[in-house]
């Protein structure tokens, strides 16, 4: 059985997607890991939940990224994880994470990329008044949502609401990442 990290920041509902996803049998995998850079956030919880073993720290306890990530790297190599997927993960990684998993990371975006990149992508794009909004995952790159694409899904929604927005927009991506992730773990 493949073996999985996922990285969170936040609230987890992407985290919690992938682990009902392995707990239920829809992927042949397990999540081996979830780190997460902020200790208090509600994945925390969720992982506890799940019985999902957890690295929950501030780059600031290493020292900076560089040496928060080399800790990353030492348990991910220790576990011996196939892929790594970044959930609502609000950092860019560094070359530490880069050089020792990279071609193995992804991440999920709520927008068309390359349109709306960054923390606000929602907003963004109802501040503009786009009339199609997406999802994307892609492979992860050392530029903020940067990397080739892998999955898109878009929607249509004609209104100034983000949370509406938000709202949709977690529904498909809980399935997309699911989708995507089963589709991966067949090609590595
Ligand atoms: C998700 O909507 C994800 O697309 C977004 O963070 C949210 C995390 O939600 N990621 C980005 O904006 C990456 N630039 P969750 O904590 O409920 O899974």
């Amino acid at each position: 059985m493949k073996k999985l990290a996922v990285f969170a920041s936040g609230s987890g509902t992407n985290f919690e997607a992938i682990a009902q996803a392995c707990a239920d049998g829809r992927l042949d995998a397990g999540v081996a890991l979830m780190v997460c850079d902020k200790p208090g956030a509600a994945v925390v919880a969720r992982a506890e939940r799940f019985g999902i073993p957890s690295f929950v720290a501030s780059p600031k306890e290493f020292g900076g990224k560089a040496g928060f990530e080399q800790e990353i790297v030492r348990r991910m190599d220790a576990i011996g994880i196939d892929l790594v997927c970044l959930a609502g993960y609000m950092r860019i990684l560094s070359d530490v994470m880069l050089d020792a998993y990279g071609g193995r990371i992804i991440n999920i975006h709520p927008s068309l990329l390359p349109a709306f990149k960054g923390a606000h992508a929602v907003e963004d794009a109802v501040a503009y008044g786009v009339k199609v909004y997406g999802i994307s995952i892609h492979w992860v790159n050392a530029e903020l949502d940067g990397g080739k694409i892998i999955a898109q899904r878009a929607f249509e929604y004609d209104g100034n609401d983000p949370e509406e927005v938000h709202r949709i927009g977690q529904k498909i991506e809980h399935a997309l990442y699911v989708e995507t992730i089963a589709k991966l773990l067949k090609q590595i």
